[in-house]
């Protein structure tokens, strides 16, 4: 069985590429490294299950001959910062939309049956639904990165539908642990790292937020592929509850033993199409028999005790 990883110098992608050739999984993993980091490849880089691919997905004739001898393609690569879309407006549209088609052509061209895809719980915007269930509705979008990811799974329906492929899609709330490399633990620990006597907060503090611990993450990944298999399968990973963005400070001070004043921004968002509240029902992968093992408080930890042991990440990005 040979895993194709796209996204493989990634936080994420690069977790699953540690676990998936713990399992004795071939994978070739591909990257461009934009914001990917060859550390995060350190192990897999000694193992003779692993083989690294440099290159663009946006190149289509390079991607398809990297698919060449793929099983399956887990699509982790994206532009997964949410919050500076509206500053370049194209690349949501072309890190993720543009480049999950060619992965689909390459995919195609290849005849690879199988694609895992790393989508998002911002698709479905402001949800009148909270939990927000699978087969709620997300008539508006709020983020062009959400925008994008619908457009994305979009596709890949179309294609299972049109080219006979299978897809899992999971639609994650915010991930932590380790190598985590964005999101608002990396900003505060940059910020009380530069003045632990004070932070600026994005918004009013208020929003709630839900996250989900990065091992936990791929667990339920690796769970509902294994046991479902309709054509198209979707899922919401999160963890059951949500926190203030409050909460997260307070945790995250205690770990770092700092005290800082506190600067809110103001307002009940902390950019242009965030989502106050996000809490994502996960009743559907639960009946498969997944539970979270890591609390919110525990992965917030966990992450600040990442960053504090590789301090390198913050100039990395
Ligand atoms: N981290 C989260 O909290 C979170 C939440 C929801 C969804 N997701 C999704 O999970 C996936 C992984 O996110 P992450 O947090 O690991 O992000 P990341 O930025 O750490 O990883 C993305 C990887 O893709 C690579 N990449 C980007 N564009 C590429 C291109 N054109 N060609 C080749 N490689 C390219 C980058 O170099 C990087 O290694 C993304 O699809 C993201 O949208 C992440």
């Amino acid at each position: 069985m040979v895993c194709i990883v796209t996204g493989c110098a990634g936080f994420i992608g690069s977790s699953l590429v540690d676990r998936l050739i713990a399992q004795g999984c071939r994978v070739a993993g591909i990257d461009n490294f934009s914001t990917g980091q060859h550390q995060f490849l350190e192990g897999a880089l000694k193992n003779p299950l692993f083989r690294l691919i440099e290159g663009d997905l946006l190149d289509l004739p390079f991607l398809t001959q990297a698919f060449f001898g793929g099983d399956m393609v887990f699509h982790f690569s994206a532009n997964a910062d949410v919050r500076l879309g509206t500053e370049h407006p194209r690349r949501d549209l072309e890190q993720n939309t543009l480049a999950t088609y060619n992965v689909l052509e390459a995919m195609r061209a290849n005849n690879i049956k199988q694609i895992v895809f790393s989508s998002t719980g911002s698709v479905y915007g402001e949800a009148a639904v909270i939990p927000t269930p699978e087969d709620a509705p997300f008539p508006v979008q709020t983020s062009l990165y959400g925008a994008s990811k619908v457009a994305c799974e979009g596709l890949i329906a179309a294609y299972c539908e049109g080219f006979d492929l299978q897809s899992w899609i999971f639609r994650f709330v915010s991930i932590l642990g380790e190598r985590y490399t964005h999101g608002h633990v990396f900003d505060f620990y940059k910020q009380l790292k530069t003045d632990p006597a004070k932070l600026r907060v994005l918004g009013n503090g208020k929003q709630r937020k839900s996250y989900l611990y990065i091992q936990d993450c791929l667990d339920g990944i690796q769970l509902a592929v294994e046991k479902a298999n309709d054509k198209v399968n979707i899922f919401n990973l999160g963890v059951d509850g949500y926190c203030e963005v409050n909460d997260s400070i307070n945790w995250i001070s205690q770990t770092l033993e700092v005290q800082p004043s506190l600067e809110y921004t103001g307002g009940d968002r902390g950019w242009i199409g965030d989502n106050p509240f996000i809490f994502l029902d996960t009743q559907k992968i639960r009946s498969l028999g997944w539970v979270p093992k890591a609390s919110i408080s525990e992965g917030v930890v966990k992450t600040v005790e990442f960053l504090k042991s590789n301090e390198w990440v913050l100039e990395a990005r």
